[in-house]
């Protein structure tokens, strides 16, 4: 075999752009050996042929060095995961919301039946926080994680904001753009941002937290008004999801719309980008910015998962591994 092949389930907006990111990396040895797809008339841009409908195809087909699975139905999604894992099969996804409920279990697939799921795509797009997380900040106590985290809702701020336009309008043009969730209401109620900070809890704390748990406003209220008292204050209204080291050693997470004033890093962060600031006891604040959604973008970040994954890339959880720190109520203490 001359090509390492992937197994692709889903070719919506993520999985087109991992399929244009791959084929224009061609000379690197890898190919989409499948790509499994749900809607049989919907249009797409490669022939019919190209497809199977059959997703037990792709999971059972072990001439694929790696699947990824890009679909946004969170059960079906769970399925394959839980599946390819069992499988000890090495598995990558973008699905934040899948990860953010279950990573106890993932990471428990995975220690058991020696299989590896990456996901960095799954939280802030193409800027890779996760590994940045484990690989410098492992072993240093963190004061706090802070960041833009949903790039469909900070589109749609920063066109209130430059353009005093309609919400429905920027919500419909984040949509068009293929920023926005299938169901957007999970972008603008600050859903997807939760989803997302929860898995950052697990990387930059070592604690499993559940998204039910969290408290999380979203930017559904915010309309001209409020954007105008923000920008005669000197401010921009955000949505910001934040982690933070409290003084009894626990962990308080939040997602909330936040009056950020031109001094914050976090001001100048427009449109579809993500940006996150980490503060660390030893090195002090780090920035980190990039594009937080769309096809290409997160279609970058799960191709650096492929190819990192099979360079033998697996997170280590450093901080899970030596938390004593709070536990999500009711889980067991995963041991990695
Ligand atoms: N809907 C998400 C967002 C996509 O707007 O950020 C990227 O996770």
């Amino acid at each position: 075999k001359f090509k390492k092949r992937i197994g692709l389930i889903g070719f919506g907006c993520v999985g087109q752009g991992l399929y244009d990111v791959v084929e224009a990396n061609r000379h690197l040895g890898w190919e989409i050996g499948s790509i499994c797809v749900k809607d049989k008339d919907k249009p797409r841009t490669l022939p019919a042929s190209a497809f199977t409908y059959n997703v037990q195809e792709v999971l059972q087909d072990t001439s694929l060095d790696i699947i990824a699975e890009l679909i946004s139905d969170p059960e079906e999604a769970l399925g394959i995961l839980r599946q390819a894992l069992q499988q000890g099969r090495t598995v990558v996804s973008a699905n934040k919301k899948v990860i953010a409920e279950n990573l106890p279990e993932l990471i428990r697939l995975q220690q058991k039946y020696g299989g590896v799921l990456l996901y960095e795509a799954s939280v802030c797009g193409s800027i890779p926080v996760l590994r940045t997380l484990e690989a410098y900040y492992g072993s240093e106590p963190l004061l706090e994680v802070r960041g833009i985290l949903n790039g469909s809702s900070n589109y749609i701020l920063s066109k209130l904001h430059a353009e005093r336009g309609s919400y429905q309008l920027a919500l419909e043009q984040a949509q068009a753009l293929g920023f926005a969730e299938a169901d957007p209401s999970l972008d603008v109620e600050g859903v997807d941002a939760l989803h997302k900070l929860c898995i950052l809890a697990t990387h930059a704390y070592g604690v499993l937290v559940h998204p039910e748990e969290v408290l999380h406003f979203g930017i559904q209220h915010i309309n001209t008004e409020v954007v105008e008292l923000a920008d005669a204050l000197g401010c921009r209204i955000k949505l910001i999801g934040s982690l933070k080291a409290t003084a009894t050693g626990q962990v308080a997470l939040q997602v909330l719309p936040t009056l950020i004033p031109a001094t914050d890093a976090l001001y100048g962060v427009e449109a579809e980008f993500n940006g996150l600031e980490i503060e660390a006891q030893f090195a002090g604040k780090q920035f980190l910015l990039g594009k937080g959604a769309g096809s290409h973008p997160t279609g970058s970040a799960v191709w650096a998962d492929i190819t990192s994954a099979v360079r033998g890339y697996r997170y280590t959880y450093p901080k899970l591994c030596t938390s004593q720190a709070t536990k999500a109520s009711g889980e067991e203490q995963i041991t990695v």
